[in-house]
């Protein structure tokens, strides 16, 4: 069974949601997760994907800034994809969105996951632009609270 949870980074956990989001986001470009990758993120919201024997599967995480909110860092290792995770992660990120009453929020989506967010109500609203050495596209959605 898969359960979500919040997490801070003075949890354990955190080193497990590092380990994932390094796999998953930085290891197949000949990357690694970097100091600027992890700046800041005491103050960011973690969410976690956990399996019955505590190992993250999916992360996910939100940035505010004043008024704007940012979602980045969405991995769902490979064994654990196409069951929903990718979804149960991104509404749970949403319902932290909105209980900040914080109502637009926006993502550095890869382009091979654009027809994933775009299920999700997001559209993108940049050209294709690179990062992290791959094509990505800003995207935004408006959330209703509904
Ligand atoms: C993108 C990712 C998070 C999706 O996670 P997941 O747990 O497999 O997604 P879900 O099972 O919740 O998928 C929900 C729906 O989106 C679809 N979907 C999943 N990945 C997709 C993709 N890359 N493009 C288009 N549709 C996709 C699924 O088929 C499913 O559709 P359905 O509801 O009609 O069956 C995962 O593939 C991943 O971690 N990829 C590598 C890292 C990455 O690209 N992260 C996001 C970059 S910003």
């Amino acid at each position: 069974m898969i359960s979500y949870h919040e997490i801070s980074t003075a949890d354990p956990e955190y080193a497990l949601e590092k380990e994932l989001r390094d796999r998953v986001l930085r290891r197949p470009l000949g990357l690694r997760l970097s100091e600027d990758d992890l700046r800041g993120e005491d103050e960011q919201v973690h969410l976690a994907a956990m399996d019955d024997r505590g190992r993250v599967i999916g992360c996910v995480l939100v940035a505010f800034s004043g008024n704007a909110a940012k979602v980045r860092q969405l991995a769902v290792e490979e064994a654990s994809r196409a069951r929903g995770v990718g979804v149960g992660l991104m509404k749970r990120a949403e319902q932290a969105i909105l209980a900040r009453n914080i109502r637009t929020v926006t993502l550095h989506g890869r382009v091979t996951a654009r027809g994933f967010f775009e299920k999700l109500g997001y559209t993108a609203v940049s050209d294709v632009f690179t990062e992290v050495t791959i094509p990505h596209l800003k995207m935004q959605k408006n959330l209703t609270g509904g």
